[in-house]
């Protein structure tokens, strides 16, 4: 995130510097300590944390249009399961997935009472084979694709588990930000990157992949999907209210960016 401090890892897991992950860590998915670490905080904040609240959010749910009532909708990635909640509270079907065993932990707790949500712990690198083809009417994810390396292999997995004409809803780095920030050389080549994050009261090491946008867009087209919308949010008022110097930043350079495709044929 903004502010933190970048670190450009040496590719694949090998070579670590001692600000890095571990081997270990890696073989189950690539940020699940650092989530485990994190989750707690990340549940207590994320409702007004101004990047999650007032940046993320507005502009992950204004692709979202049209009614949602009684549709099935897949939350990737869900965290703490804020965005499962408000899915819910417009009537849809929700199943939520995380591969952090805290996050689904507050996941759950979050959505009792709140709706029909199913949360479930799955890792998104791997074929969601408990799905049918054609089960979802969308696919939501917000800030976890970064954590992929493979995205065409996983866009075909959303292809296939969504109806045709379905829709798929997601927000990552902006590529532009992490190519500055990570100091990336090649700007064309996916890379694992990592960085210390700050933002949530304690400094937790988060590694991520960096995407050019030609890559996302080339997985997007390559699984079936046609781009129908990009977004490069600006914060909101609230965020100004929050963090004016963090707004004055947000409304020159874009972080996140936001996407929303629709599945016109099934992946090849
Ligand atoms: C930045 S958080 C976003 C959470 C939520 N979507 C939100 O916006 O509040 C990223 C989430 O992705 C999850 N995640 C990372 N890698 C994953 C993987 N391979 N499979 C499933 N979830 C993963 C993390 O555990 C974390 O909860």
């Amino acid at each position: 995130m903004a502010g933190d401090k970048a670190f450009s890892c040496d590719d694949e897991f090998t070579d670590f510097n001692k600000n890095d992950i571990s081997a270990e860590r890696a073989k189950k998915n690539l940020a699940y300590d650092a989530y485990e670490e994190l989750a707690d905080l990340y549940a207590s904040l994320v409702d007004t944390k101004p990047h999650n609240a007032y940046y993320d959010r507005p502009a992950v749910q204004s692709l979202i249009t049209g009614g949602i009532e009684g549709m099935k909708i897949l939350d990737l990635g869900c965290g703490p399961g804020v965005y499962a909640e408000w899915l819910a509270s417009r009537g849809a079907i929700v199943t939520a997935i995380d591969a952090s065993d805290k996050m689904i932990g507050h996941a759950k707790k979050r959505a009792k009472g709140k709706g029909k949500i199913e949360v479930l712990k799955a890792n998104m690198e791997e074929p969601f084979d408990f799905f049918d083809a054609g089960t979802f009417d969308g696919v939501l994810s917000a800030l976890a694709i970064t954590y992929i390396k493979d995205h065409a292999g996983l866009f075909g997995e959303i292809n296939r588990v969504l109806k045709k004409g379905g829709w798929f809803v997601f927000s990552t780095e902006h590529p532009f930000f992490s190519y500055r920030y990570f100091g990336i050389k090649n700007y064309f080549e996916t890379r694992r990157v990592c960085c210390d994050w700050e933002g949530f009261g304690k400094s937790v090491n988060m590694p991520s992949y960096y995407h050019s946008l030609g890559s996302i867009s080339e997985a997007l087209s390559g699984s079936g999907f046609v781009i129908e919308k990009i977004l490069e949010p600006k914060p909101s008022e609230e965020f100004r209210k929050a963090d004016e110097r963090g707004f004055e930043k947000l409304m020159k350079f874009p972080l996140f960016i936001c996407f929303r495709a629709k599945k016109i044929e099934d992946a090849r």
